[in-house]
């Protein structure tokens, strides 16, 4: 970890020219305003954790100015973002009014590739009642600084003179840096922001940190406090909560790193913070755990979204109604609502009628109506000898083809119509029981059924 007092050559050897350019334009531009800009949070983390010249990829930079107390200058980042963007013609900017912060958004773009760069005004926050979105006045960057989550977040470097390339660290991040330690810079962190759990867990488990022991004991403080379950009974705070919280779980669960992130959530008690009745109990797990072995078969593209299918087990130990509750609040796509809703009874249907199917071509039935998604669902959660039966269905049976197709039955002369499905069906039906193993055999059916069908 560097602890140089001029940081800027060793940022400059980390990052790419053309980021480092327009990091120097934006500083210049700042300087030119009076004001002092300064790269702060995730950035300055990684660009110090980074070894020898070893090039960081920064796709989310995080910028404070600071605006030097006057209210006028509250609105700074999104002054300073605009005269950015001028020069810029192919990036986007966003402003976040409430917030005070401007981002300026460049996607695949040849230069930059995808990069989210954030300008904030220096500013403090206050929270109104505990888990509610912060409220933002102008102040000093200590105090910027300050309201962030861990001390190896709460560093920065100073852009512009006087003393450019300064590092700041006033929390003692630079050693916890250095002792791998994730630790909070202040007992209610946790309290003010139930996602702070999730993203210290992340963050440990990620740069392979501990969580510090004080640390530890305010997490749990807070989530034996029970504040989560009182949030979650009073609607007007919970949505706001909960959507942070399922960006940090969207996170983890889709990191390569979910597994130990979720024990760690897990022996944390951390779960319990989306619904008391989240556990990771040994049977979820190995649910989890298989549903993500299917998906990575079966999904390889990972089209589905496999970190929401891991939260869906997740979620689907509540009981019925306050399920569908939690689905909703946190924001869930439709599909993944519906599903929420419907696996119970889908499970129930496919454990009565599958046990009696001794065709293939009836368990097909059962199963051909079903997506992916909502057959690994309850695959999971069925007995050896169903799981088995959905795993053919998806691996062999479902990729099975007639002999014969549509084009084929024209061909030997039959008028389009409602027959062709009838006799198809028929065709694949036979297929999947091995009656049937040639393209002569399947003609032969096909002229026996169009006879009986006239
Ligand atoms: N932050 C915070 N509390 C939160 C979320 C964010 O204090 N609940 C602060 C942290 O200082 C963090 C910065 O905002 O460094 C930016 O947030 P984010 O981009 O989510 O974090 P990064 O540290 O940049 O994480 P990553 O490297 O995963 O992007």
């Amino acid at each position: 970890v560097a602890t140089v007092s001029c940081l800027l050559p060793s940022i400059r050897n980390s990052l790419e020219p053309s980021i480092w350019k327009l990091l120097e334009e934006i500083a210049q531009e700042a300087e030119h305003k009076g004001w002092h800009l300064y790269i702060v949070g995730g950035a300055v983390r990684d660009l110090l954790l980074t070894q020898n010249n070893e090039k960081v990829l920064l796709q989310d930079i995080d910028l404070v100015v600071d605006g030097f107390h006057r209210s006028a200058d509250v609105g700074a980042g999104v002054e300073l973002a605009s005269s950015i963007q001028k020069k810029y013609s192919n990036c986007r900017l966003s402003v976040h009014g409430e917030f005070q912060t401007a981002a300026l958004l460049w996607h695949k773009d040849p230069e930059f590739g995808s990069l989210w760069l954030d300008i904030a005004t220096s500013r403090t926050e206050f929270y109104p009642y505990p888990a509610a979105n912060p409220e933002v006045e102008a102040s000093s960057i200590r105090q910027d600084l300050y309201r962030r989550d861990f001390t190896i977040n709460a560093l920065a470097v100073r852009l512009t003179p006087p003393r450019e390339g300064e590092l700041l660290d006033f929390f003692g991040g630079i050693l916890d840096l250095k002792a791998k330690e994730v630790r909070v810079l202040h007992a209610n962190s946790f309290i003010e922001d139930p996602t702070r759990i999730y993203r210290a867990v992340r963050f440990a488990v990620r740069l392979n940190f501990e969580i510090e022991p004080q640390t530890e004991a305010y997490i749990r403080y807070a989530i034996e406090s029970g504040i989560y379950e009182k949030l979650r009974l009073k609607n007007h705070v919970a949505p706001a909560l909960t959507t942070r919280l399922k960006a940090e779980l969207k996170y983890i669960l889709e990191a390569n790193y979910w597994k130990p992130a979720l024990q760690l959530l897990s022996d944390l008690d951390a779960l319990k913070c989306l619904h008391y009745q989240v556990t990771l109990d040994e049977e979820i797990w190995w649910q989890i755990r298989c549903a993500s072995r299917w998906l990575k078969y079966l999904d390889p593209d990972n089209n589905i979204g496999h970190w929401l299918i891991r939260l869906e087990i997740l979620i689907s130990q509540i009981n019925f109604k306050e399920r569908k509750q939690l689905a909703l609040n946190l924001q869930l796509p439709k599909e993944s609502i519906e599903r929420i809703k419907i696996v119970n009874i889908l499970h129930s249907e496919l454990q009565k009628n599958l046990i009696n199917c001794q065709k293939v071509s009836e368990k097909y039935k059962q199963l051909y109506r079903h997506k992916l998604p909502d057959l690994i669902l309850v695959a999971v959660n069925s007995s050896k000898k169903i799981r088995r039966i959905i795993w053919q269905y998806l691996t062999q049976w479902s990729k099975v083809e007639t002999p014969l197709n549509g084009n084929d039955l024209k061909r030997m002369g039959y008028k389009p119509g409602p027959k062709y499905k009838v006799v198809l069906d028929k065709l694949l039906s036979l297929t999947l029981d091995g009656e049937i193993q040639s393209k002569e055999e399947a003609e032969m059916i096909v002229e026996e059924m169009m006879k009986q069908l006239n």
